[in-house]
């Protein structure tokens, strides 16, 4: 069964062909970032426009480049949210015009349940229980799941999210946009143990996290060096962020796999790249007997394979799926307890 994958939540516009939620034929991304670079962040109403204008011929490409026939596509796949509301519009846009003229069902995704199933995709499989770490530009959550059909939120951030984390101590040591990448590219030549920074809830007892707090220490910790006329080492400050940051990630992780003993442990979304929390995860005795995944670099990041992908299980599954020609994107969707 071919499903065809698009996704415009955030800055990539993405569209993707996958067999039976495993087999990727294409996974094409147009990412916005040098759009975005001059303003430092992203900017959502250039971002729908960018959208808008590379997304159909995205989705040309990705029919040509495989050979695929519009006729041999069983349903459109499309991120419903969470994200931003005007890039979200221009994909669920598309995908219901192609679902009503290619009369196929339109399947809306959580991009968050999205970005867990991504390993799958890589050839690995889930075994419950699980548990599950979502860690994106938007979002810090800890799902624990006893089957696909139960998964629930056990910890999420109280104030930033991991990777708005990375972006905004990236942008205070000016080492540009995306942050994520830059600060993990940085951390690489600096020295994690000169500034010590607060590791916000990591004794709080509950699975919740709090990275405001590192972030502003960053702040203060900028601005007295540029007070007292010093150089800022941005690579130091970049690693004890980082160090601090994946400090919390891996606690409440292992705190999370602690309570349940789970058989696998996922990490899914932007920060999921990161190469001191791949590392850390991979070493930490405590999740030694569970298997844990984390995708290939290039499914941690936005992309619509994930999206075609967790729409074919949720196809093979059965159930009520398409979600109707009149459905709206949700910038705020909201959980369901299930991890399709
Ligand atoms: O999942 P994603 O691509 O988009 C959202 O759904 O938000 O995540 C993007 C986030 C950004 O904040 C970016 O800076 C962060 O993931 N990120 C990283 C790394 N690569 C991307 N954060 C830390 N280390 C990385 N290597
Ligand atoms: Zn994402």
């Amino acid at each position: 069964m071919l499903i065809l994958g698009i996704e415009t939540s955030c800055d990539e516009t993405s569209v993707a062909l996958v067999e039976d939620g495993k087999k990727i034929l294409v996974n094409l991304v147009a990412t916005q970032i040098d759009l975005h670079r001059q303003f430092g962040g992203v900017v959502p109403e250039v971002a729908s426009r960018a959208h808008l204008r590379v997304l159909a011929p995205l989705v040309r490409e990705a029919l040509e480049r495989t050979g695929a026939e519009k006729e041999s596509v069983s349903a459109i796949a499309y991120t419903i949210g969470p994200g931003l509301i005007g890039s979200l519009l221009v994909g669920v846009s598309l995908a219901k015009a192609l679902a009503y003229s290619w009369s196929v069902p339109a399947i809306g995704v959580n991009h968050l349940k999205a970005h867990l199933y991504a390993p799958i995709l890589a050839g690995e499989e889930f075994e419950f229980p699980l548990v599950g770490l979502i860690v994106s530009g938007g979002h810090t959550l800890l799902v624990s799941a006893r089957s696909w059909d139960e998964a629930e939120i056990v910890g999420s951030t109280r104030d930033d999210a991991a990777g708005e984390a990375f972006d905004k101590v990236a942008a205070l040591l000016g080492l540009g946009f995306p942050g994520g990448p830059a600060v993990d590219r940085a951390a690489r030549e600096g020295d994690s143990e000169r500034f010590d920074l607060p590791r916000g809830m990591i004794r709080s007892g509950d699975l919740d996290f709090s990275f405001s707090g590192v972030k502003t220490a960053v702040r203060y910790l900028v601005e007295r060096l540029k007070a007292d006329g010093e150089e800022i080492p941005a690579a130091d400050i970049a690693a004890g962020f980082q160090r601090a940051a994946v400090d919390v990630l891996v606690a409440k992780l292992t705190a999370a796999a602690g309570a349940v003993s789970p058989r696998t442990v996922v990490i899914g979304g932007g920060v999921a790249g990161n190469s001191e929390l791949r590392r850390r995860v991979s070493e930490a005795p405590e999740l030694s007997s569970a298997r844990v995944l984390i995708a290939p670099l290039a499914l941690c990041s936005d992309n619509a394979a994930m999206i075609a992908g967790l729409a074919g299980r949720q196809l093979e599954r059965g159930g009520e799926l398409t979600t109707g020609l009149a459905a709206d994107d949700d910038p705020n969707l909201p959980w369901t307890p299930a991890l399709l």
